[in-house]
């Protein structure tokens, strides 16, 4: 079907008719219809060009040439599910292996990061014989029901907080209780994990499973301290509970000197079960739990088989060891360092020239930018940062904004990011910091006031 067959107002007024009104749009007052992409570029209907600097999905580029080509080989051939031995899953097995530590051996196959960290949650329970779940908060980590629960950026939204879910605060050294100044922030968050135990405990409550994001994105492009996750899976094992890294959009090599971000944490840190998904595929849905073969073996002795229609279909494993072929061959973690810290060096000088940059902070292609009212109170600057990515966006530049206030602007564009691309962001925010936002004013009509100077743009 043509990505044309309606006209940009026609396929806005039948998605409006049609689709849960539930699945937003970005940009919703002016939507952008994207009829085709290329590398880090997307495409209206137009034939204008937007920078994409969000789409962690595409990780190794739009449409990238390799992985189309091993989609379409592998789909003239066969695609059937994995009750049939292939050698497409066992050789994408262990290629993926060989990114892990030792201990995580065995793999699940899925279609997405929801029913990944769906599964995690299974083996854990299963594995412990707990029940209860500790969670980040502000955490996400996906959209099934079991993960609504766990999930506080929804379920705070929703009926609450169930009796199994324990929530322990960000390990945000900018914005939460232990800052930059704090001796050990690391071990002072992870103490927290150890108090919520204690009162689990005392609860009778025991816990199967502690949850992270090895780079909480969704929670505001944090960098958990040094240490943190060591201490809190000393806690959580001494409890009985399972560490489970989420590394659904923060896997593949986006942090540069690591494949995997729960690395960054030292080399000698294992989880006891990973998650992954979005950029597994290059936007093909395929995602996996992974885990050691001791959890494994206890999910085999409920006798009940795991069968899942799609996940590890040989056109599944085919994209995701094209994927890895083009982060090697394309030296992709090396250029997510290269790009990333230039572009960390551009943005930590606006935080010198203009006082809403609060702050500044990222590894590889996964960076933030915190936007601020105030240097000292560190009030979030929420309504200007939402409308800088709609200026940015007549700039030509897709970026969304993330975090419990909506205030950090968020870059987690294609692998193939180069220097240039992180110049031209820079520059059209500095533009837009210089020109307008130090303008407006902080009275409680501020939303009104954008509104205008976006008609008016
Ligand atoms: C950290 C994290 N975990 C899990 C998920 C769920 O993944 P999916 O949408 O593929 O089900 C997401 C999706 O945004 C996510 O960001």
């Amino acid at each position: 079907m043509s990505a044309e067959l309606y006209s940009k107002e026609e396929t806005l007024d039948l998605r409006k008719r049609l689709v849960g009104p539930s699945c937003k749009l970005f940009f919703p007052e002016d939507p952008v219809k994207i009829v085709r992409a290329e590398g880090q570029y997307i495409y209206d209907e137009k034939g204008r060009r937007y920078l994409d600097c969000i789409n962690n999905v595409s990780h190794v580029g739009h449409c990238h040439p390799v992985v189309v080509k091993a989609a379409h080989e592998q789909n003239k051939v066969l695609n059937t599910n994995t009750r049939y031995l292939h050698d497409n899953l066992v050789e994408y097995a262990t290629r993926l292996s060989k990114t892990l530590p030792e201990k995580l051996c065995i793999f699940y196959f899925v279609n997405s990061g929801s029913e990944a960290n769906d599964l995690a949650l299974r083996l854990a329970r299963q594995y412990t014989k707990h029940q209860d779940v500790i969670v980040l908060d502000h955490a996400y980590h996906g959209h099934l029901t079991s993960l609504i629960d766990i999930s506080p950026y929804k379920f705070r939204k929703l009926e609450g907080q169930k009796e199994w879910v324990h929530v322990v605060p960000l390990p945000d050294s900018y914005r939460g209780p232990y800052r930059e100044n704090h001796e050990d922030p690391g071990a002072a968050y992870a103490n927290e994990v150890k108090k919520c135990i204690d009162e689990a405990h005392r609860k009778n409550h025991k816990i199967a499973a502690f949850f992270i994001e090895s780079l909480p994105s969704v929670a505001g492009h944090i960098i958990p301290p040094a240490g943190y996750f060591q201490k809190v899976a000393e806690y959580v094992r001494g409890a009985g509970g399972v560490f489970v890294a989420d590394e659904i959009q923060v896997g593949f090599g986006r942090v540069g000197k690591h494949f995997w971000a729960f690395q960054l944490q030292g080399e000698d840190f294992a989880p006891d079960i990973v998650t992954m998904g979005k950029p597994m595929g290059n936007g093909h849905p395929i995602a996996c739990a992974i885990t050691t073969k001791e959890i494994a073996d206890a999910f085999t002795g409920t006798g009940v088989e795991y069968f899942n229609t799609f996940g590890g279909n040989p056109v599944s494993c085919a994209i995701g060891l094209a994927v890895l072929d083009v982060i090697e061959k394309e030296n992709l973690m090396h250029r997510a360092t290269e790009v990333g810290n230039y572009m960390m060096e551009l943005l930590n000088k606006q935080k010198s020239k203009h006082g809403m940059v609060g702050d500044v902070r990222g590894v590889g292609l996964f960076i933030g930018v915190d936007l601020v009212k105030d240097h000292e109170k560190r009030t979030p600057a929420t309504a200007e940062a939402e409308f800088i990515i709609r200026r940015l966006k007549q700039e030509h530049i897709v970026v969304s904004t993330d975090g419990p206030h909506g205030n950090v602007i968020k870059f987690k564009p294609p692998m193939c990011f180069t220097k240039e691309n992180a110049k031209f962001v820079v520059d059209a925010l500095d533009k837009i910091l210089t020109g307008i936002v130090c303008q407006l004013p902080s009275s409680a009509n501020q939303k009104t006031v954008i509104k205008g100077i976006l008609s008016v743009q």
